[in-house]
């Protein structure tokens, strides 16, 4: 006999009376609002509050709350009190207010997800400082060395692998995209051991299954619960480990700044600067390969954009006399790439659609927010203040029409178009798939780059249709953590052009 059968039926009784009891003293005597603080949004879930809703509609979910109560209101959701501000605004008060906040989640959950000791921690002095300071190899001339890299080893993967379909192949777009953005963003950032398979076929497989599992340790749940993700953890993280790191070529100058600057840490072990690397490796290619993927998936779908954007190409091509196919090698500038207006335009709008990270920092003390037109909220420490840019995203008053996919919608009389208005002013904030302020994603201008030189070269090299007429739509499981996967691959057709 088990041990709950073996209980008398009084013991029952008591446990759902103290059960009761509890979800009563969390209702009734729970948080009160206070002057000054955005409208409360209790709820009668403990610990996951409105966590649940959101996932499955956050944007519907905020804007219905946006209706009720205004532009700024206090949520409950998975253990914590979440301020959001919707108005876009409004959201530079929070760039405004920085000193006030901190950004927890590449430190605590990050450090927690990728298991390497927490970086704001006195035994490791001013660890990530230097680590934000790293960053700055992610722009500039560094960043035009990684696109030339990115672009090389792109052109030289698709000629190795592709060039033989002369004839109409077929494929998983996105294991397709997978495939080349995991192998070339790989090679251009941690460059190539000379001993080693690709990356991809090596650690490809382990990534995605750990990637599925991101969400849950995102969620800070214990990776003990989570069947053979922590062996899969440690044989990614093994991957990385710095002997076998420094046999790699032609490593990226971010990549090795950090691979010195760990070594100058003592009392970091091999371990842990391993588990940093992957970290970095993870964040890399994570959202980029879905974000490829939609980039590619909606062109697809709209034959009509994928030839103005084709045309695009061609005409650059043509005018620098270059030639994409076997035996030829083409090489283009910054300004060149920035040039292809609807190219990038196509770009924009699917990472409009796509994107739905949650902005969060935690507020280090009570405060008054300053908001625009002389308003301002009480904001509490320990919670959450948040931004939803995917809710500025879907305003029809942002944008006409914000549910339909429109390639041009970023260009205007053939040029780049930023000019966009919520109550008869310019928006500033009008696109944020990489988050804002000091903790804007560093890798921004690389992964753009990344997309545009992959849609560039594919749509050079090959006649491409889609085979499936079905709508793909996105899983719920990543919403809030980036770019939202496809929720099912669809099957394509490329052939080289003649
Ligand atoms: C489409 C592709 C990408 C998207 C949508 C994306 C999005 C984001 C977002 C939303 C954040 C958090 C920012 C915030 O909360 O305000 C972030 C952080 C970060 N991203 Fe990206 N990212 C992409 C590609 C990349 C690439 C290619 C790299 C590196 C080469 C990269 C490196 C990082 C790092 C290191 C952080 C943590 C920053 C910190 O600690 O402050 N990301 N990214």
């Amino acid at each position: 006999m088990g041990l709950i059968e073996g209980l008398p039926l009084h013991t029952y009784g008591l446990a759902v009376v103290a059960a009761l009891a509890l979800w009563a003293v969390y209702v009734f005597c729970g948080r009160k609002r206070r002057p000054g603080e955005p409208p409360l949004i209790k709820s009668w879930i403990p610990f996951l509050g409105e966590a649940l809703k959101f996932r499955n509609d956050s944007t519907g979910l905020l804007l219905s709350f946006k209706q009720k109560y205004g532009d700024n209101f206090t949520l409950y959701m998975t253990g914590k009190y979440i301020t959001f501000l919707m108005n876009p605004l409004q959201f530079g008060s929070i760039i405004r207010s920085n000193k006030h906040l901190e950004f927890e989640f590449s430190d605590q959950a990050g450090s927690k997800a990728f298991d390497f000791p927490p970086t704001v921690n006195e035994k490791f002095p001013e660890l990530n400082e230097h680590l934000h300071r790293m960053y700055q190899y992610l722009l500039g001339k560094p960043l035009d060395t990684l696109s030339d890299k990115m672009m090389k080893t792109l052109q030289d993967l698709l000629k190795e692998r592709f060039s033989q379909a002369t004839d109409w192949k077929m494929e998983k777009l996105h294991k397709f995209c997978f495939t080349l953005i995991f192998e070339a963003s790989f090679r251009t950032l941690y460059g190539s051991d000379p001993d080693s398979c690709n990356a991809v076929d090596v650690i490809g497989d382990k990534f995605i299954k750990f990637d599925a599992k991101f969400p849950l340790l995102a969620l800070k749940v214990p990776i003990a619960f989570l069947g053979s993700t922590k062996r899969i953890r440690k044989e990614l993280i093994d991957f990385f480990y710095p002997k076998k790191m420094s046999k790699c070529l032609e490593v990226s100058e971010v990549v090795q700044n950090r691979m010195d600057l760990f070594e100058m840490y003592k009392q970091l072990g091999e371990y842990d600067k391993a588990a940093h690397h992957f970290a970095f490796m993870w964040a890399s290619v994570a959202n980029t390969i879905p974000a490829t993927f939609w980039a590619m998936y909606y062109l697809l779908r709209h034959p009509e954009a994928l030839e103005v954007v084709r045309d695009e190409i061609d005409h650059l091509l043509q005018s620098t006399g270059q030639k994409m196919g076997p035996g030829y090698s083409v090489c283009l500038t910054r300004e060149q790439l920035d040039n292809l207006v609807y190219l990038e335009s196509a770009v924009n709008e699917s990472l409009r659609l796509c994107s739905s990270s949650l902005s969060v920092r935690s507020i280090k003390k009570d405060f008054m927010l300053k908001l625009e037109g002389n308003l301002e909220i009480s904001l509490r420490k320990g919670d959450w203040i948040a931004l939803f840019p995917a809710t500025v995203h879907m305003d029809p008053e942002v944008y006409e029409d914000p549910k339909n996919y429109k390639f041009d919608r970023y260009v205007e009389d053939g040029k780049r178009r930023t000019s966009f208005y919520k109550q008869g002013r310019k928006l500033k904030y009008f696109l944020m798939p990489f988050g804002f302020g000091s903790n804007i994603c560093p890798g921004r201008f690389f992964a753009v780059n990344e997309i545009k030189i992959f849609l560039f070269f594919l749509l050079s090299y090959f006649d491409v249709e889609i085979m499936e007429d079905k709508e793909v739509r996105s899983d719920k499981s990543r919403i809030g953590l980036g770019i939202k996967l496809p929720d099912s691959d669809v099957i394509f057709r490329y052939r080289v052009r003649s």
